[in-house]
């Protein structure tokens, strides 16, 4: 079950212990990927102007480490400054496929607490049609809550 206090938690102590911005990010997307067998492709993309550039994920490789802004699920979630939760990607014509495998895909801003500036975003694929679901896209804003966090003062 994905549990995002719980990730949070984890997150909490090892930054306590002095794990650095990257580690943490790893760490996030190795705990949320094992989280669920629902999730078949976990990653963060960072956004750095009109580009958001994949940093790290778990899953099979994929070649758009790169995506503009406005392009794709990911591009369109920061151009439309919203988090998109899509059941089946084959109904969409602005999708980037990552896996040919993949029905479904969920992708949560990581933003600034107080300004709302976004930083990136979590981005998970499902081979499942309709696997996200509400909870899972409260659960991740927990994490992804935390993690902007790790932006403030950028
Ligand atoms: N499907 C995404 C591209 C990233 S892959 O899922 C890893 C999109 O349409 O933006």
């Amino acid at each position: 079950m994905l549990d995002g206090s719980r990730i949070v938690s984890r997150l909490d102590t090892e930054s306590r212990d002095g794990a650095d911005r990257d580690a943490l990010l790893r760490l996030a997307v190795q705990e949320i990927e094992a989280a669920s067998g629902r999730f078949d492709w976990v990653g963060i993309y960072l956004l750095d102007g009109e580009t958001l550039t994949l940093h790290n994920y778990v899953g099979e490789p994929t070649e758009h480490t790169q995506i503009t802004v406005g392009h794709g699920v990911c591009g369109t979630a920061v151009a439309e400054d919203r988090n998109i939760n899509v059941p089946d990607v084959r109904a969409l014509d602005n999708y980037i496929a990552c896996s040919v495998e993949t029905r479904s895909e969920i992708v949560v801003l990581i933003r600034a607490a107080e300004t709302g500036q976004v930083y990136g975003q979590l981005d998970l694929d499902s081979d499942r049609q309709g696997a996200f679901t509400e909870a899972d896209e409260i659960e991740l804003r927990r994490v992804a809550d935390w993690l902007g966090g790790l932006f403030s003062g950028d």
